[in-house]
């Protein structure tokens, strides 16, 4: 099967309902606080793709047994303590950030050294952010070029607790040390900057001893060791960051309409319904339920008409961190300069997002203006491709959100399009395409 998408045809217009899996960070978040619990947990539409099976790979190289029947899944935890480190420990983390640093907030206290490696995309990415922090616990860290994977931790049996200022907006961060905290005698500060809130909220309904402040910018969580979890069944709301894809591409399709199904609609990951509402895009919620502390809900998307640009609030950054690429689209299509500011965090995803971002709207005919951490992006509402413009999609590190923006602006602007690496979209949604194609019917 070659691994490249062709595409020569706008979409047509379409009228459906569609079902999107689980979220990743909710369910990377599952196995891990799973395999800490006592007892069995089980989870529904749990998203399986490879960044969760490698989550599901690392509990299982911890001595965690873990069962998968369908997109059932049964974790058989052994309580808080219940990890068997064995001598020369290799966790691979292969494409996952999450997964990657969430996971040393677990190794703080192993008596053993753990070796964790990452592919290649994971192996230029930055772990100091998680290494110093937790180095403050007691743990010892070598690094790559001080930096990067593979790393080796060495645990220690006398962690202390911190007080630690998260700065970037980074959940990867701050779950990581609040993982770490729950190893820890004593209470560990953190102030961090708002980002996404799942380990709290799972916290929180585990009932483990965490409180938190919310302050307008920031939140003030303190957490003391954790003595017992409780097993956790759980339905994971399906993904708003592989929705993003399929709401921007009715955004900008004629005539069409969408309903997105059960979708985890928590306020700190809906940066992208603000922003595209601010745009002049029509979004509804409908069928709003709070589901063991996370919202979840229905999207309804339609066409938008006069699609407007906008001078991003940063505030609304984090919220929508792995959405820019394909917002980056809706502004290629607005009246007017948009502009997005402080997001030199988009560099440092699975692939540099911003420099990409530049890439795929000249590749469109848009200008932009970038610089390390802004972009200016000139919209044309008329945006329309001949088949004489040929555009070629490769060498990204495989980032899924790189493949999954440029067949959304295939589908939305038109041009004769190869996209390489179609199997990059294993990482976080395997059947997006087969989506794409029942919208296409
Ligand atoms: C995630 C946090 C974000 C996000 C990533 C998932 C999480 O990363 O980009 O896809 O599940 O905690 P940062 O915390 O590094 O911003």
């Amino acid at each position: 099967m070659p691994n490249i998408v062709k595409i020569e045809k706008k979409i047509g217009d379409f009228q459906k309902s569609i079902t999107i899996p689980g979220d990743k960070s909710l369910s990377i978040r599952w196995v891990l606080f799973s395999s800490l619990a006592n007892g069995t947990s089980t989870a529904k539409n749990l998203l399986m793709s490879e960044d969760v099976l490698a989550a599901i790979k690392a509990v299982k190289k911890l001595g965690i047994k873990v069962s998968v029947n369908n997109n059932k899944c049964k974790i058989f935890g052994k309580g808080i303590d219940g990890y068997k480190y064995k001598k020369n420990l290799r966790i691979d983390a292969q494409n996952s950030g999450t997964l990657g640093r969430l996971i040393l907030g677990l190794l703080v206290n192993s008596p053993e050294p753990i070796y964790l490696v990452g592919d290649k995309s994971l192996s230029k990415r930055d772990f100091r952010r998680v290494s110093d922090p937790l180095s403050k616990f007691g743990v010892k860290f070598k690094l790559r070029n001080n930096n990067c994977l593979p790393l080796k931790i060495s645990g220690s049996s006398k962690l202390k607790p911190i007080k630690y200022n998260e700065k970037r907006g980074s959940a990867q961060c701050k779950s990581s040390i609040i993982f770490a905290a729950m190893r820890t005698d004593g209470i560990t500060t953190i102030k961090a900057k708002k980002s996404r809130n799942h380990t709290e909220l799972l916290c929180k309904h585990l009932k483990l001893p965490i409180s938190i402040k919310s302050k307008k910018k920031f939140d003030e969580i303190k957490i003391k060791k954790v003595k017992k979890i409780n097993s956790l069944n759980y339905e994971i709301p399906s993904d708003i960051s592989s929705s993003a894809f399929f709401i921007v591409l009715t955004a900008l399709s004629f005539n069409s309409q969408l309903i997105i199904k059960n979708i985890n609609v928590n306020p700190s990951r809906i940066g992208i319904i603000t922003i595209l509402k601010k745009m002049g895009v029509k979004i509804i919620f409908k069928n709003q339920k709070t589901y063991k502390g996370e919202k979840k809900a229905d999207i309804k998307v339609v066409s938008a008409k006069n699609i407007k640009a906008i001078n991003c609030p940063t505030e609304l950054n984090s919220g929508a961190i792995d959405e820019f690429l394909v917002i980056f689209l809706v502004a290629a299509k607005a009246k007017g300069v948009s502009y997005f500011k402080n997001l030199g965090e988009l560099n440092q995803k699975e692939s540099p997002r911003l420099e990409w971002a530049k890439k795929i709207l000249t590749n469109l005919g848009v200008k932009t203006i970038t610089t390390n951490d802004t972009i200016k992006i000139y919209g044309n509402p008329d945006l329309n491709l001949d088949l004489k413009r040929k555009i070629i999609i490769k060498n990204y590190l495989k980032d899924h959100r790189v493949f999954m923006t440029s067949v959304v602006a295939a589908l939305s602007f038109g041009g004769k399009w190869n996209i390489h690496d179609k199997d990059s979209i294993n990482t976080s949604f395997p059947n997006f395409l087969k989506i794409i194609d029942y919208l296409k019917k």
